[in-house]
């Protein structure tokens, strides 16, 4: 297989948070122990539920987060150095894109969305000219005409305003765009184009994917590869039909009996994943999953599960198969 283009290595990431009056600083770790590889335009998915750390990964994936501990490196170059830094600049510029859940996070509200659009190429010297030229191109590929460039955010609608976003990402013609729940905040019948739209401009540009989402139907929808993620930990690596057919963590198996049923006349599963999400700042002792796994061993609540490889591609993090 060919060297993957982006690595994340044993990343931790944790936040030092007030708790209370009397109590003082907490570290709340949001990232542990997380590795993956990402290769050359694949669409790699990260689910789970809100809280368990995915923007976290995301944005240490791009370079806005430094970890606490572990590396990222695009293409074997580390992008912070071993105080915290950010590397040599002429690393990331561009390489690294990330299109967020709330499109307002990356558009000016004060500017006209073409200059939006253009910064990435600005921040890099690309004349006013040829900069023009190549806004007026991206927006017409993300579906809008040049003409709206002089419009500001506040006259779209959310789904045109993560049109202009992901122009704007792929301007540079990334190598890696973390997408952050992109479609979590747009009305269902919006999100399908939404959707489709980063399908077409994969094809055109070959940008590889991170892509985030609390939906198990939007990632399966995305990417043919899945990363399942439970408080800060991912638990399940799985190609999706796999995941889909033979779900392995009793995590994602819960995952999956919860997501709705589409055909009608399909018994609906009975709610499997019961309880609260617990507190990233008092996570359970072994498997974090313990107090809402349905098969829970002793054992579980003593000792973290290791990896289990279970095929080429599928491993898991779970007693039940070691
Ligand atoms: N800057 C921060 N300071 C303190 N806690 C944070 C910060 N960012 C995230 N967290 C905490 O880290 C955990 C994971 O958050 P996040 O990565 O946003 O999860 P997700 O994207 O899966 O919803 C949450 O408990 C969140 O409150
Ligand atoms: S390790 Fe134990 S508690 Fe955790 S998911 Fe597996 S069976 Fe359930
Ligand atoms: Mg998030």
């Amino acid at each position: 297989m060919n060297a993957p283009i982006l690595e994340l290595k044993h990343v931790t990431r944790t936040f030092a948070v007030r708790r209370g009056l009397l109590e003082g600083q907490a570290l709340l770790r949001a990232v542990d122990d997380a590795s993956l590889s990402l290769f050359a335009g694949e669409s790699l998915g990260l689910v789970g539920e809100s809280g368990c750390g995915k923007s976290t990964l995301g944005r240490m994936a791009v370079g806005l987060l430094s970890p606490s501990a572990g590396e990222v490196r695009l293409r074997g170059t580390p992008l912070h150095t071993a105080h915290g830094r950010r590397n040599r600049a002429d690393v990331v510029p561009g390489r690294l894109q990330m299109v967020f859940q709330d499109p307002f996070s990356s558009l000016n509200p004060r500017l006209p969305v073409g200059v939006s659009v253009g910064e990435p190429l600005a921040a890099r010297g690309v004349s006013g000219p040829q900069r023009r030229e190549a806004v007026a191109e991206m927006l017409r590929l993300v579906g809008l005409s040049p003409e709206h460039g002089r419009r500001f955010p506040h006259e779209f609608s959310g789904g045109q305003r993560q049109r202009i976003a992901v122009a704007r990402a792929l301007i540079t013609r990334p190598d890696v765009v973390v997408c952050d729940e992109p479609v979590s905040a747009l009305d269902a019948s919006v999100q399908a184009q939404v959707l489709n739209l980063l399908r077409d401009v994969q094809e055109r540009f070959g940008p590889a994917y991170l892509f985030i989402s609390h939906d198990l139907a939007v990632v399966g929808f995305m990417c043919p590869r899945i990363l399942v993620m439970y408080l800060g930990r991912l638990v399940e690596e799985s190609p999706r039909e796999a995941l889909f057919e033979t779900p392995a963590h009793p995590y994602t198996q819960a995952l999956l009996a919860s997501m709705p049923v589409r055909e009608p006349g399909k018994r609906v599963p009975p709610p499997v994943l019961s309880g609260e999400l617990p507190s990233p700042l008092q996570p359970p002792s072994g498997c974090a999953f313990h107090p809402r796994c349905p098969r829970a061993m002793d054992i579980c609540r003593r000792e973290a599960p290791p990896w289990s490889e279970l095929a080429e591609g599928r491993r898991v993090r779970c007693h039940l198969y070691r």
